[in-house]
């Protein structure tokens, strides 16, 4: 049920917390999963911890400054200790699909300026090929269609094929990023070779970014049924 999963989602949340030590400036996820770790640092700073935080999302921003936790920004600290944040789906060499809420770019972005990234989820994120989720990419407006034409053709030369879809937002009109993009989501019901796809789509000029987050995660903490578990390289 719904209220199992946020039970386990809070459940990751909460080991995640063990990671964070005094000093360190962390990155804020952004999603159903990361909100009770911002939480908890919420908790944690009220009781004096010293952190300094960088949010993934404008979202995200606003829930760390109501906990009155400490913000900062890459620009002014360019380097982060540990990432925590969600995915959509997790495979057994933790490569990731992330952009389920949209916060995709600056999600890597701070994961990519992090010593280590941690994921946390429950056990419903993790599969063994990646493709049961959509994957979110991260697109310019100008030249939509041509974009989405480009990537339906490499996505196919690298294996993947299935539907494209921009994804829509309040009252059907686009769904619009934090940095005012616009985002496709390709069902792949398989990505075999995430890593081929990732190259394919770099090569498209009006992609800023996808969801495939590739040698970025270093551990994820998953809790289900059976508790919590620790997955690492
Ligand atoms: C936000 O853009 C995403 O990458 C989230 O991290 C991901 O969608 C997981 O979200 P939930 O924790 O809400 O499932």
């Amino acid at each position: 049920s719904a209220a199992t999963v946020a039970g386990y989602k809070a459940a990751a949340a909460k080991a995640a917390i063990d990671l964070v030590k005094p000093g360190m400036r962390l990155g804020l996820g952004t999603g159903t999963t990361a909100a009770p770790f911002v939480e908890e640092v919420g908790a944690r700073v009220r009781e004096g911890l010293e952190v300094i935080c960088v949010p993934t999302s404008e979202a995200t921003r606003a829930h760390a400054a109501a906990l009155n936790i400490p913000l900062t920004t890459l620009d002014d600290t360019p380097h982060l200790d540990l990432t925590v944040d969600g995915a959509d789906e997790i495979d057994d060499q933790l490569r990731l699909i992330k952009g389920g809420g949209g916060a995709l770019l600056r999600e890597k972005i701070v994961a990519t300026a992090s010593e280590r990234m941690v994921v946390i989820a429950d056990d419903s994120k993790l599969s063994k090929t990646l493709g049961s989720h959509p994957l979110p990419i991260e697109v310019v407006r100008f030249g939509l269609n041509p974009t989405m034409l480009l990537i339906q053709a490499l996505a196919a030369e690298a294996g993947c094929e299935g539907e494209i879809r921009l994804r829509r937002g309040e009252g059907d009109r686009p769904f619009v990023t934090d940095q005012g993009n616009l985002i496709v989501d390709c069902a792949f019901p398989r990505i075999a070779e995430p890593e081929v796809l990732a190259f394919a789509l770099a090569r498209v000029p009006g992609v800023v970014e996808h969801g495939l987050f590739l040698g970025l995660c270093d551990m994820a903490i998953v809790a289900g049924a059976n508790g919590v578990k620790i997955y690492r390289h």
